[in-house]
């Protein structure tokens, strides 16, 4: 066996901790690869309900190492904060492990993702305000602080100081706030460091040793494709890649260990934040959706925008990732509904279009073209195999399955 990449097909909040907490049963290891705690898994199992925003949701199988990979950038104070949530949860946290290339989230992200956003007004990205898009920023503008900084004090002191010097500034002359203090952050930084100490690795080292073995590695997305800066609904993305091939980037291995991609895809779209979503309902279906599927934000609690599955959102997220398979959730979600709709093109200027976009704005003006499906009016949450499925069901699925080719 080798990797295999679970990837979010459509916004984000598709249910990846659930189907990586399923796969995790059988894997030597759990890496994730991208992202920060702007991501929200919940995993639901005999322990309890856990919210995971940075540690992988591996993390309740004795046997599983987690990885915290290098394309992710981690805010100490949450991680270190999820660490003790389960330790007093009786999770053994021994077999997580932190990679020495991931970079670190510093106050000062934290304050300009909020202050950016405020600026933006009425054009804001409704980021999640942890400070994740920043902390890219700068590991691509070689500014970043990374894990292993924070192992060597006087090192990582030298290094806070000469970003902090520039990071102040545009506190204080641009957003005109208060600058933060040296000898403050580097204390608090330290502390966290002590603590995270004995987990930092050179974790690809440990995932070449897996894959040697022929052990399966789980690479765990977070957020999902139509949020990558390439390929999604730019500038309304996120500033990492969740795509499949992101996986690679993210845990450190070759694109030839990835035999499979896995796609979780929700039965229906959801999206949070700003941006165009053209199958975007604002009406009592809408609201019938996020109230039965209690769509909330993990990480921030915003109300969810919820909408018919968009066919053409699907084949283009398959195109990119070329996915082996689709793992499809929330079906149950639609158990009320006569009809249910899916959308297979959109209509833009007077023309039938089935690829997404590229701009944006194109997007926005998009009007989805839906086709109509029976729906199965009856309970499907107690069924466990497939052909016991009302075939409504199985119909809607066979559809998804052609849309994503
Ligand atoms: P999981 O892993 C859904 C969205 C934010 C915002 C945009 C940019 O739970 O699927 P950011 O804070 O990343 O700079 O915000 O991306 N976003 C997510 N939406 N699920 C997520 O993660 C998300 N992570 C970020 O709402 O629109
Ligand atoms: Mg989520």
């Amino acid at each position: 066996m080798t990797a295999i990449a679970v990837v979010g097909a459509q916004w984000g909040d598709e249910g990846k901790g659930k189907i990586i907490d399923m796969l995790a049963e059988k894997a030597a290891v759990v890496v994730r690869y991208s992202g920060g705690d702007n991501a929200g898994h919940t995993v639901i199992n005999s322990r309890g309900e856990f919210k995971l925003h940075i540690i992988p949701s591996g993390i309740f199988y004795s046997h599983t190492t987690c990885i915290i990979g290098n394309g992710t950038v981690i805010n100490p104070a949450v991680l270190i904060g999820e660490m003790d949530n389960l330790s007093q949860r009786g999770v053994d946290l021994s077999r997580l492990y932190i990679s020495d290339r991931a970079h670190v989230i510093m106050p000062y992200h934290i304050l300009l993702d909020g202050l950016e956003e405020d600026k933006l007004g009425g054009n804001a990205l409704g980021t999640t305000r942890k400070g994740v898009g920043p902390a890219f920023t700068d590991k691509a503008a070689r500014l970043g602080i990374r894990v292993g900084d924070l192992m060597d004090k006087p090192g990582f002191l030298k290094r806070l100081n000469l970003v902090l010097e520039r990071k102040n500034q545009i506190l204080t002359k641009v957003y005109g706030v208060q600058p933060l203090v040296l000898e403050e952050v580097y204390q608090q930084y330290c502390r966290y460091a002590d603590r995270l100490a004995p987990h930092v690795r050179e974790t690809s080292e440990m995932l070449d040793s897996a894959l040697k073995k022929k052990e399966i590695v789980l690479l765990e997305g977070a957020q999902g494709v139509l949020l990558d800066p390439d390929f999604g609904t730019y500038p309304y993305t996120t500033s990492s890649s969740p795509m499949a091939a992101g996986a690679c980037l993210g845990a450190g291995i070759g694109p030839n260990q990835v035999r499979q991609v896995l796609a979780v895809f929700k039965a229906y779209c959801t999206r949070v934040g700003g941006g165009p979503m053209p199958t975007e309902l604002k009406d009592d279906i809408g609201e019938a959706i996020r109230q039965c599927a209690h769509e909330f934000g993990t990480t921030t609690g915003r109300p969810r925008r919820c909408g018919w599955f968009d066919g053409v959102v699907a084949r283009f997220s398959a195109r990119i990732n070329g996915y082996t398979g689709l793992a499809i959730t929330r079906l149950d979600v639609l158990d009320n509904f006569p009809k249910l709709k899916i959308c297979t093109a959109y209509h833009l200027d007077g023309k039938t279009i089935d690829e997404l976009p590229a701009r944006t704005e194109d997007l926005e003006r998009c009007q989805p073209a839906y086709e109509e499906m029976d729906g199965w009016m009856t309970p499907i949450s107690g069924i466990r195999q497939y052909s016991h499925l009302p075939v409504e069901a199985r119909r809607y699925i066979k559809r998804l399955e052609e849309l994503c080719n």
